[in-house]
């Protein structure tokens, strides 16, 4: 199979966690817009949507799939059952690096609103240990240098995301070299970095429920 057959068939596994009839909460990227395009192709009835980016919102839209503001979902008193997101890497804990594409902020936001997160991915993002995979950060531009000295003085490279701008108009700081024994700490200790707005470690809130794809077919992992 290849790299895009075993994202579908993982986003095809994530159908039968939709909630019909209640909002659903929708992440980003190649993975995600897989799951976008099978909503839509299996006329799946959802109340609307809550898109974790512009991109994804605007994909959603293209389907005719209504997308609501997490402001407007809170606002109509109807919870969001489940978020459905890929991610970066996952750890046997349910750990995850997210925010390859950019849009970990608005990822955890609608994650932490949402009563179940379920991540779906191929087997090469299952890792022992987070780290791997450079861990993004969203960061107030002002503060790229400063920022950046912190991560080199906690043992990480970090690089400035070449000539990307966040739906909420940050900067991106990519950091290599990390060993991340200890995710919970250290999500809570990236966030305590002055300029910092968001860091990609969903550990706080991790994934509920991981489906993972590989040639032999999907696995459930739960937390
Ligand atoms: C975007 C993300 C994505 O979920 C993550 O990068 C995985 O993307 P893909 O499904 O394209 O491999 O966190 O910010």
């Amino acid at each position: 199979m290849t790299a895009d057959e075993l994202k579908r068939a993982v986003a095809r596994a994530a159908l039968p966690h939709v909630v019909q009839g209640e909002l659903l909460g929708v992440g980003t990227g190649s993975t995600a817009n897989h799951f976008i395009d099978l909503l839509a192709e299996e006329q799946l009835q959802i109340a609307g949507a809550v898109a974790s980016s512009e991109a994804s919102a605007t994909r959603l839209r293209g389907h005719g799939i209504p997308v609501l503001d997490l402001e407007e979902a809170i606002a109509s008193g109807r919870g969001i059952p489940v978020y459905v997101d890929g991610a970066d890497e996952i750890d046997p804990g349910l750990n995850l690096i997210k925010g390859g594409g950019g849009a970990l902020t608005r990822e955890k936001i609608v994650a932490a609103a949402s009563e179940c997160f379920v991540c779906i991915a191929d087997q090469s993002k299952c890792v022992d240990q987070l780290g791997h995979f450079p861990l993004p950060l969203e960061v107030i531009p002002m503060a790229l240098g400063l920022v950046s000295r912190e991560l080199s003085r906690m043992g990480g490279l970090p690089a400035i995301r070449k000539g990307f701008v966040t739906d909420n108009g940050h900067a991106i700081i990519d950091v290599s070299g990390l060993r991340i024994a200890d995710p919970v700490l250290f999500e809570s200790e990236l966030d305590h970095l002055a300029g910092v707005v968001c860091n990609g470690l969903f550990a706080r809130r991790r994934a509920d429920i991981a489906l993972v794809s590989s040639a032999d077919g999907v696995r459930t992992l739960r937390a």
